[in-house]
């Protein structure tokens, strides 16, 4: 798929024992329309199986490993038999087209409420007072005070991501990655604003990235270190995240994922290449500072078009490109580039929950052109 136009974005790469034709990659994006059971639903089969591409890369929305890491209605879950069946017809219907998928796995976190969480009060390293508004059967309501884990409960917490991830994998998917970004809760144990621990989790950098690594461990038990993404977003704001050395706090987290050989690093980039700003006094931690640190692949996401993801792979800060709004309005995204076609507009109130609408009928570029 080499393109004169853009040879590094539609040139092949790998990630662990998988083969890439191009470097366009779908985002995680979570779009709220599984089953009440948490099931995902045969929309979200067609949404992924559109997006897939030949030798493309597809990453879920996140998926969570119990109900009380539950942070949204709508959201699809992978703790359960019936949830792997309906994983599996994603699974199925993206490699039928020659592309891959990585699970995102996530627990919310503070970012959840009581009627979504099964009753459980929501959960963070630490509690620190945060107001936002959470999507429940009653529409978007404030969310609810979280308390602190307390330290026996976490191996109970790693257990059900390492349960996720072997479900993930009887699913048939080809690999899992850890959502280690935007606020939810290893994040929250890894970034200083958050995480105000004295025991063995909290304090010391050291400290702060076990959570991570232990999940990161988990996950590798059952698939090997190679087929495990990890996720980070060191400028985001999300979540009311914040860390006060971000540069110091990711780079050794950078460091410490090195060691395991994992199949990626997936960095959400500050924005400095979209159309938004970085905020007064946030530090820009990106790719370019990662690479560094980190020795495996690195996928680059947030507020990319395909001239900034040729820019970016061309400096060679990162391997691969993320694309989530785009994708989300482009299901051809990749040979829409390939082509230099014309992008359609995406609909902001599509985003989160609906029906089909704004989901899974936009046409690829052929269908637009013959309507
Ligand atoms: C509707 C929507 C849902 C998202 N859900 C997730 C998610 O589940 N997990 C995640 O890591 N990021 C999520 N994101 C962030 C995207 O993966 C991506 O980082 C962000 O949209 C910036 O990339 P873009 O400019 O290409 O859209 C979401 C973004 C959007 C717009």
């Amino acid at each position: 798929m080499v393109s004169p136009h853009l040879p590094k974005l539609l040139s092949p790469t790998t990630v662990g024992p998988i083969t890439l034709s191009h470097r366009v990659a779908l985002a995680p994006m979570t779009r709220l329309r599984a089953e009440a059971d948490d099931s995902p639903s045969p929309m979200m089969v067609e949404y992924y199986r559109q997006r897939a591409s030949k030798g493309g890369l597809l990453i879920t929305e996140s998926a969570h490993p119990s109900t009380d890491s539950r942070g949204y209605l709508g959201a699809p879950g992978i703790f359960t038999d019936k949830h792997v069946a309906a994983w599996a017809k994603i699974a199925d219907a993206v490699h039928e087209k020659g592309a891959s998928i990585f699970m995102q796995i996530a627990h919310d976190g503070r970012q959840s409420h009581v009627d979504l969480s099964g009753g459980h009060s929501p959960v963070a390293p630490s509690v620190v007072p945060y107001e936002t508004t959470v999507f429940t059967q009653n529409g978007w309501v404030p969310n609810s005070p979280h308390r602190a884990l307390r330290l026996e409960e976490i191996p109970k917490l790693v257990r059900s991501f390492r349960d996720a991830a072997k479900r993930a994998k009887d699913s048939g998917v080809d690999g899992v990655e850890l959502h280690n970004a935007n606020g939810y809760l290893a994040d929250t144990f890894l970034q200083d604003g958050t995480n105000k621990r004295t025991d063995a989790y909290g304090g010391s950098l050291e400290n702060r990235v076990r959570f991570s690594l232990e999940l990161v461990e988990a996950f590798a038990s059952v698939w090997g270190a190679d087929r495990v993404g990890v996720r980070v977003s060191p400028s985001g704001r999300w979540g009311a995240i914040s860390d006060s050395d971000p540069e110091t706090t990711f780079g050794y987290f950078a460091e410490r994922l090195s060691e395991y050989g994992l199949a990626y690093l997936h960095v959400i980039e500050p924005r400095v290449m979209g159309t938004e700003t970085l905020e007064e006094g946030q530090v820009p931690v990106a790719s370019a500072f990662l690479r560094k640190k980190f020795s495996g692949p690195i996928i680059a996401a947030g507020g990319f078009n395909a001239v900034d993801a040729e820019a970016i792979l061309q400096r060679g800060d990162a391997d691969i490109v993320a694309f989530g709004r785009w994708f989300a309005s482009n299901p051809d995204l990749p040979e829409r580039f390939r082509m230099n076609r014309p992008l359609a507009a995406y609909q902001r109130e599509a985003f989160w929950g609906g029906d089909e609408k704004g989901y899974s009928d936009y046409p690829a570029y052929e269908q637009t052109e013959t309507v």
